[in-house]
């Protein structure tokens, strides 16, 4: 799953938001501040529905709420240490201007630290896990009433909250994301989202279509499908059961106009079917977020991914075999339990062998609880793990910098999100594989699909030039 962090080359660009203040019917406003994946910016969404429905207004500036809530990441160290200097902030600004102001946390960080943050912290007067946000305006009204924290760290089988309309309150109008399952059943060693998520379970199908039909109705041209690990959505209805391959070609039916992509991909189940849908349908992107972690077999043993290297490599070989012009991304860990130079060698002659458009790269870092931090020992010290995570960095920076360099001179159609903030004459949008191009404005407008040609690149982004306003359908015929 990308991270918001991720999302830093988009720190120069600016994209118009649709509510940046409302006023709720008990006159009380509510600040959100999310960290981590798309998931959570997506579960932000109902938290933002959940606390609207409650009376609760919204605002981008903490200085003007009466209840700010973080929602949390826990997948490695250094996020949850972003989250508690965060707090330490609005806890100062309560103690001096706000006595009245609640702090909640929500999300991953809620289950494991919910004792700490109460306790020897201290920090706050809400905590409420990623199953609970129905429960969101009883636990305010509850901690008001008493003075005592509320919490409700309750994880559930069955919550998708597919009832819920998300209020997308940070949005640019023109793409959004859909979750249709929660939780994950994988067990990967270093992993703590099954425990600060809970169990699998997938949305029903109709609620899915629905949310992203009226998300085409409401304007919205592009839907980012979210799961940890969508390949595995399964949902039974009338009889038959609805896959991932299943659910993705019917959103691809709602309008040849809607740009489909989804995250995140696990290489265990990865079916031919779900390959074979990218092909067939014009509007699913031939983008392909699907993390490997590890170049090499034993590694991935230790890390519990369920594949081999070869067997990966198969995978990406078969991908690129039916998808035409196929792009992928992945996510690598540096560094892990009992690494060896040789193992990590294996990572970058896989990252040579593949040559992703582009990879999120990180340290491990031990979370309590998982099967590594019981099982194995975090032997690999601190400055062993930077040199190993920097070479994999400098490799791949360098195979994305070749291969932004090789589309120089293609076409590429690109939905247009917003204007460049550093130049307000220059537009941005994503190409088919998700790069960020950057072009003149003349007079085109975000939410459209134009044509460019692509003039220059860098290893983040490129530069184009536009050559027309288009529809996605023509451009399959016209983008060679
Ligand atoms: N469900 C997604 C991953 C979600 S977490 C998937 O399976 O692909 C996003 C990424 O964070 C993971 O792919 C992994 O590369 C990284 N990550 C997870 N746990 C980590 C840890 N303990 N240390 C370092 N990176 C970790
Ligand atoms: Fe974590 Fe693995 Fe589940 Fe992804 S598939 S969320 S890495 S346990
Ligand atoms: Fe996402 Fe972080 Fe939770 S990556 S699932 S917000 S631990």
């Amino acid at each position: 799953m990308n991270l918001i962090q991720d999302l830093d080359v988009l720190d120069n660009l600016d994209a118009p938001k649709l509510v940046p203040e409302s006023i709720g019917t008990n006159g009380r406003k509510l600040y959100l501040e999310t960290y981590g994946c798309q998931m959570n910016v997506a579960d932000s969404e109902v938290v933002a529905a959940v606390l609207q429905e409650g009376g609760y207004g919204l605002t981008s500036d903490p200085m003007q709420a009466d209840v700010v809530l973080l929602n949390t990441c826990a997948i490695r160290e250094n996020a949850e240490q972003k989250v508690r200097q965060r707090l330490g902030v609005f806890r100062a600004k309560k103690r001096k201007e706000n006595p009245d102001l609640l702090i909640g946390v929500l999300g991953c960080m809620a289950e494991r630290l919910r004792h700490k943050l109460l306790e020897e912290e201290k920090l706050v007067d809400l905590v409420v896990g990623p199953d609970a946000y129905r429960d969101l305006p009883r636990l305010i009204g509850e901690r008001g009433l008493n003075g005592q924290a509320a919490v409700n760290v309750q994880l559930s089988k069955e919550e998708t909250y597919a009832d819920i309309a998300p209020v997308r309150y940070d949005s640019n109008g023109i793409s959004a994301f859909v979750s249709i399952m929660r939780g994950c059943n994988n067990m990967c060693s270093f992993c703590v989202v099954p425990f600060t998520r809970g169990r699998e379970r997938s949305r029903p199908v109709n609620s899915i279509l629905a949310e992203c039909a009226d998300l085409l109705e409401r304007g919205y041209k592009e839907v980012t499908v979210l799961g940890q690990n969508v390949n595995s959505y399964h949902f039974e209805q009338d009889g038959t059961v609805v896959s991932f391959a299943e659910l993705l070609y019917r959103i691809s039916l709602l309008s040849p106009e809607l740009r489909i992509r989804y995250s995140t991909s696990h290489p265990k189940d990865c079916s031919d079917d779900l390959l074979y849908v990218h092909a067939e349908r014009h509007n699913i992107c031939n983008y392909i977020h699907l993390p490997v972690q590890h170049g090499n077999t034993e590694m991935l043993r230790r890390m519990r991914r369920t594949y081999s290297r070869e067997q990966y490599l198969e995978l990406v070989e078969k991908a690129y075999r039916i998808v035409p012009n196929l792009s992928l991304s992945t996510d690598i860990i540096a560094g892990f339990c009992g690494e060896t130079e040789e193992e990590h060698r294996d990572t970058l002659s896989l990252l040579k062998q593949v040559r992703y458009d582009h990879a999120y790269m990180f340290m491990y870092s031990e979370r309590p609880g998982t099967y590594a931090a019981r099982k194995y020992q975090d032997d690999i010290p601190e400055d062993l793990k930077k040199r190993r995570l920097s070479e994999i960095i400098d490799l791949q920076t360098r195979i994305a910098a070749d291969k932004n360099r090789a589309d120089v001179g293609s076409l590429q159609t690109i939905l247009v999100e917003g204007t460049s903030k550093r130049r307000i004459d220059q537009l941005f949008g994503r190409t088919d594989a998700n790069k960020v191009v950057i072009f003149d404005a003349h007079n085109y407008q975000p939410g459209q699909y134009v044509q460019v040609r692509i003039t220059g690149s860098t290893s983040a982004t490129l530069l184009g030039e536009p050559l027309g306003v288009t529809t996605l359908a023509e451009s399959v015929l016209q983008v060679a």
